[in-house]
């Protein structure tokens, strides 16, 4: 476990060196834009998404310097994402990653407007990756898409504040977390797995696809643990606001020790998918990592 952690955080810095590279500055009137994204893009962060798509390359054999863009355009469109989710529209939070929100710093509309501009960066980064064909770009492209959109994460955002307002029942609330925080977890072994070159009809896509699938879920479960019995202080962002907000997690179905149990089922299941994989070892150990972690 020390292993991976330690990988995790090698990964992390050469991930944020190349987000740091597509940060601009100086530019007069766009400086306050382009600080608001750094602002976001640097601001910490686990950096798991990246992790995820190069550790799956590398497993089926790939060269990580062709996962490294797609991972980083992931990683762009997950900060956005955190940025518009924190707005006061969306879950009004004052606290990420130990420091106040985007938009307590740079204002509504500049927060509004970063997230819009890493959107839009994330693409141009996943077709710009000069280590792939201009195919594998093409798809890349459509894989962030779909994941990113209206039947992914977005889609997920959705129904999760439509949980606000009724009970969920436990197959939506599979949905819901499968389209929020699932749809780009999986589009990171996929992309990783595209790195590699393996298509969406081999069996080894379809293989790190369902890995993704279980410890997304797995993530999730493991969130709402941590959101229920974690101080503000521990995870660097406010707490007990889904419970506070009345919505349905999976504490709605489970006690915390069931919760527990259901993740490491989830994370059990997973694993068990890609053992059989020439070097699995890392993704492996990144699932039980994922299953204990703390923020
Ligand atoms: C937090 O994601 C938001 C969710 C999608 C649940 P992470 O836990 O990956 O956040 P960071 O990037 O490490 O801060
Ligand atoms: C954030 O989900 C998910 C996305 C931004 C897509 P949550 O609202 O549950 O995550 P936190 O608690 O703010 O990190
Ligand atoms: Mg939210
Ligand atoms: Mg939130
Ligand atoms: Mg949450």
């Amino acid at each position: 476990m020390a292993d991976v952690k330690e990988k995790i955080k090698q990964n992390a810095e050469r991930i944020e060196r190349v987000l740091a590279s597509y940060c601009k500055d100086g530019d007069g009137e766009l400086c306050e834009l382009f600080d608001s994204e750094r602002y976001s893009l640097l601001g910490g962060g686990k950096r798991i998404r990246p992790f995820i798509v190069n550790e799956v390359c590398a497993a089926l054999g790939g060269d990580v310097g062709v996962s490294m863009p797609y991972g980083a355009a992931l990683e762009i469109i997950h900060t956005y994402s955190l940025i518009h989710d924190d707005l006061p529209c969306m879950d009004d939070d004052d606290m990420r990653r130990g420091k106040p929100t985007n938009h307590k710093v740079f204002g509504y509309s500049t927060a509004l407007l970063a997230g819009d501009a890493l959107l839009t960066k994330a693409f141009l980064t996943a077709a710009s990756n000069k280590g792939a064909t201009d195919k594998m770009n093409a798809e890349a492209v459509r894989l962030i898409a779909e994941a990113a959109g209206e039947c992914g994460m977005i889609g997920g955002q959705i129904i999760d504040l439509a949980g606000e307002h009724k009970k969920l029942s436990f197959e939506q609330l599979l949905r819901l977390h499968r389209l929020k925080t699932g749809a780009l977890i999986r589009c990171a072994a996929c992309l990783g797995a595209l790195s590699a070159g393996y298509g969406a009809d081999s069996k080894e896509y379809k293989e790190a696809e369902a890995y993704a699938d279980g410890i997304g879920l797995a993530f999730q479960v493991v969130d709402d643990i941590l959101d229920a019995t974690s101080t503000e202080e521990e995870l660097g962002k406010s707490v007990g606001g889904d419970a506070e907000h009345g919505k349905t997690t999976f504490l709605t179905y489970f006690d915390v020790d069931g919760a527990k149990e259901y993740a490491k089922e989830l994370t059990d299941r997973s694993v068990a998918v890609i053992a059989e994989w020439k070097n699995p070892e890392t993704l492996i150990e990144l699932a039980y990592y994922l299953l204990e972690r703390k923020n």
